[in-house]
């Protein structure tokens, strides 16, 4: 029998979104209101502590950068598709959260007079990544956490793994989870509900992703009848570590990092003579494969042939004191010291700019539902995110969403009656149906397989043919998960349970993406097909949104706000 878990509002998911989201809503309503904090992991393991390089913000106006100079880097990096007044909110909101985590003890590296130091990103035309040393993600979580430790209006539900968002005549009817220290099934009902769950970068096999990130949030949403917005855009980061996968920062490059091809050549002058290295990340994960497919990549481990990512001219004293952790990771992963070797890196799938579709607040579509974070598509990072333009956008529509819902809460009704037809049937299906499901197939060897038909079929480039290709393998794929065993029957901790949802999750993902990747018929930002090589605006501007139409999903689209910059060519 379920366990009733009743709070005003739940925030699911505890990475840099959630937590920022949780600290505005104590700001705001103080005790009037509890909160529920949901994660699959330890509330202090989100994924976001890996984040690396920086934050974006604009912090020097008076030494020539401005909000419209981000605005427009943000918008030509999206290869048009941004939603423009999105972006101008966001790079208008970035200042004040760097200025807040100052406040709240965030160790900002510093420049020799005192001032918060920023330094040059990806496609960014000013430097203004703002750092702690490499170690960004891990630094903000800890100071958001011990910041909201001053609430003591939230309780903790560390380790439950969330299985269905139920949502009932379009409102918030609660969801559904296990709790897996022990087993239990539990269901929490609130007025308001904030998804906050991250990525879903394990749908590939060479990742920069923890193997927690696998998209949970998005497929439960979907699954429940809200719309997946832009599915097909996968950003794929120039440097995962060969062949670990590990993010191998951009700042390594906006420290002066080069990058190399088998021939010694900085191959990238002749794709972005201008910006070189520093390119958006779309155009410099091509032009590596490109030279990589042409020959002049080194050849690496399970076909994981590379680049080099030279930083031996940067000297000691940099490398130690602005990128720590890439050399910490480098010595222990490979034995490798980047002061006097090279380090192997080809492009890795890091981050999906779809999501749950949100508007200009964060709201979704239902009554009582907010999605922030990388989970969300609040149409930012249009078909190419910049990079520290994540971190920025989990700490402002952190803050968006936590104002919204405060707002929302103070004359929101109660919590809806939950629905017990649905939550029976929701245990039935996990503790009798998946549990005791026996068959032949091996869940890991099906979860291995759907990894390697996302790395073979939408990658950094598509083809029609290849990704009708891999859907079908994916069709193939869906009949074999229908006869896989869950090994552990057990109650604590049975995490052959968990990967089994997760890896239902992900499957469903793939298809969508995949889906939405065959349809649009031309390339933009991430989405490059080798069969219709240009961006189309004509045809194809406009947002994808995937729904649920019976068995499978339906594909609609929506225009882009355009309220400044027309698309023009993007040249670097
Ligand atoms: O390269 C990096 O440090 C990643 C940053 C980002 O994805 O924003």
């Amino acid at each position: 029998m379920a366990e009733v878990i009743t709070h005003d509002v739940l925030i699911l998911g505890t990475g840099l979104a959630g937590l920022r989201a949780a600290i505005e809503i104590g700001r705001r309503l103080g005790d009037k209101v509890t909160m529920g904090l949901v994660s699959k992991v330890q509330i202090m393991r989100p994924h976001s502590v890996c984040a690396e390089g920086g934050t974006a913000a604009v912090l020097r106006e008076e030494q020539g950068d401005s909000l419209d100079l981000h605005a427009w880097d943000t918008v030509k990096g999206s290869d048009f598709l941004a939603d423009q007044d999105v972006v101008d909110r966001f790079v208008g909101l970035c200042p004040k959260e760097i200025r807040l985590l100052d406040h709240w003890g965030l160790p900002w590296s510093r420049c020799p007079n005192g001032r918060i130091m920023q330094r040059p990103f990806g496609g960014h035309s000013y430097p203004r990544a703002t750092m702690a040393a490499d170690k960004t993600g891990f630094f903000e979580v800890q100071c958001l956490y011990d910041t909201l430790l001053g609430y003591d209006t939230f309780s903790r539900y560390d380790e439950v793994f969330v299985t269905e968002l139920l949502i009932e005549n379009g409102r918030l009817a609660g969801i559904t989870g296990i709790e897996l220290t022990t087993g239990r099934f539990l269901v929490f009902r609130a007025r308001a509900l904030l998804i906050s769950t991250g990525g879903l970068g394990n749908l590939f096999g060479f990742t920069t992703y923890s193997q927690t990130v696998t998209g949970d949030g998005q497929a439960m949403a979907y699954r429940a009848g809200l719309a997946l917005e832009d599915p097909e855009f996968i950003q794929f980061h120039p440097t995962g570590l060969v062949p670990s996968g590990i993010l191998m920062t951009e700042a390594c490059r906006g420290e002066g990092g080069y990058l190399r091809n088998a021939l010694g050549e900085r191959f990238m002058e002749k794709y972005a003579p201008a910006k070189m290295e520093l390119a958006p990340r779309d155009i410099v994960s091509r032009s590596m494969m490109t030279e990589i497919m042409e020959g002049r990549g080194f050849e690496g481990p399970r076909g994981l042939d590379y680049c080099h990512l030279d930083l031996r001219h940067l000297g000691a004293q940099k490398i130690t004191k602005a990128l720590p952790l890439i050399r910490e990771v480098t010595m222990k992963f490979l034995g490798l010291d980047p002061i006097d070797t090279p380090i192997p890196v080809r492009p890795v799938a890091h981050y999906s700019m779809g999501g749950i579709e949100a508007d200009i607040d964060g709201r979704t579509r239902a009554e009582g539902i907010w999605a922030a974070g990388e989970v969300a598509c609040t149409s930012l990072h249009g078909a190419n995110r910049l990079g520290t333009n994540s971190t920025a956008e989990c700490l402002v529509w952190g803050g968006i969403c936590g104002e919204s819902i405060s707002d929302y809460l103070k004359d929101a009704p109660p919590a809806a009656d939950l629905p017990m037809e649905r939550v029976a049937e929701e245990e039935h299906r996990l503790f009798h149906d998946l549990l005791h499901r026996e068959g032949s197939e091996d869940l890991f060897a099906v979860r291995n397989d759907l990894r390697q038909i996302m790395d073979d079929h939408m990658g950094v480039f598509r083809t029609g043919e290849s990704l009708a290709t891999g859907l079908r393998k994916l069709q193939e794929l869906k009949a074999r998960a229908e006869h896989v065993s869950i090994g552990d029957k057990s109650s604590v901790y049975n995490m052959n349970l968990v990967l089994a949802l997760e890896f239902h999750n992900m499957l469903l993902l793939a298809e969508i993406s995949m889906m939405a990747a065959l349809a649009r018929e031309e390339s933009r930002g991430g989405h490059a097909r080798t069969d219709f090589k240009t961006r189309d605006d004509t045809t194809w501007l406009k947002h994808t949104l995937a729904t649920r139409d019976g068995a499978g999903p339906r594909l609609d689209y929506k225009p882009v706000r355009l309220t400044k910059w027309l698309p023009v060519e993007r040249k670097y």
